[in-house]
């Protein structure tokens, strides 16, 4: 190896091991920090700040186990999405939702990526590349959000998938017993948990940049 790209190795790792570390230290949750962006994003074009709803939230951390890891089935040609009738069959009761209190979905985000990036990132760079992205967020018939984050086994890639619902946010996807039932591995938004999921070890942190293919997928529905 040329002496010059070995130093740019040796720079990149540092800096990721460094990332790395910032992260873990400032990231409570990642889902929380998702919905912040996006309520920053929406209150920005003069839309409302939306209830984050640790429900929906679980519901949306169920919608990307469906996926089983698979990247390339969340865009392009062989796009494919969890049936409508998962939502109460399964996704509702792994989260101890009341099938009850489920709401209608009015908008999805769902984007996936073999990379680790902040919130922030996954916000504007994933989620939001879609051109009806941006509808979906600043819809005003929204009420409430949920977020979550999930490496397929904890590590990568990378799935980002946001939810939104124009139910009552108390008394729409509301847990049985009232406690957040917290399911691993992956982080959602609403339930005040810190997580930190997502990253657990720099090992898995460092081959989505030694594999030089980078998959990113993000799309975006309206329902
Ligand atoms: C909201 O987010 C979109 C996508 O990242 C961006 O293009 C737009 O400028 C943001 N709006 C504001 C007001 O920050
Ligand atoms: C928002 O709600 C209005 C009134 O109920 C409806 O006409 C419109 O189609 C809805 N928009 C979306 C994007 O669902
Ligand atoms: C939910 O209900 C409680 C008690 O009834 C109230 O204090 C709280 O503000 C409500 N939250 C929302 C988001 O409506």
């Amino acid at each position: 190896m040329a002496p010059a790209v070995l130093w740019l190795l040796t720079v990149a790792l540092l800096s990721i091991s460094t990332s790395a570390d910032v992260q873990m230290k400032v990231a409570n949750n990642p889902a929380d920090q998702l919905v912040d962006v996006l309520n920053k994003n929406r209150t920005a074009h003069k839309a409302s700040s939306l209830y984050n709803n640790a429900g929906l939230a679980c519901i949306a951390l169920q919608y990307i186990k469906a996926y089983e890891g698979d990247c390339g089935a969340v865009g392009g040609a062989d796009a494919k999405k969890p049936a409508d009738s998962e939502f109460a069959a399964t996704f509702t009761p792994n989260c101890g939702v009341q099938v009850s209190s489920l709401s209608q979905i009015t908008g999805r985000l769902l984007g996936c990526q073999t990379k680790y990036v902040k919130p922030s990132e996954a916000f504007s760079e994933i989620l939001m590349k879609n051109e009806k992205s941006i509808n979906i967020v600043t819809d005003k018939n929204h009420t409430e959000v949920g977020a979550a984050v999930s490496g397929s086994d904890g590590g990568s890639p990378y799935f980002w998938c946001v939810l939104f619902s124009n139910g009552k946010a108390n008394s729409s996807f509301t847990f049985e017993g009232g406690e957040p039932r917290i399911s691993t591995p992956g982080c959602f938004s609403g339930a005040n948990d810190e997580c930190s999921g997502t990253h657990r070890s720099q090992t898995l942190y460092l081959w989505p940049y030694v594999a030089a293919a980078l998959v990113t997928v993000g799309y975006g529905l309206g329902l």
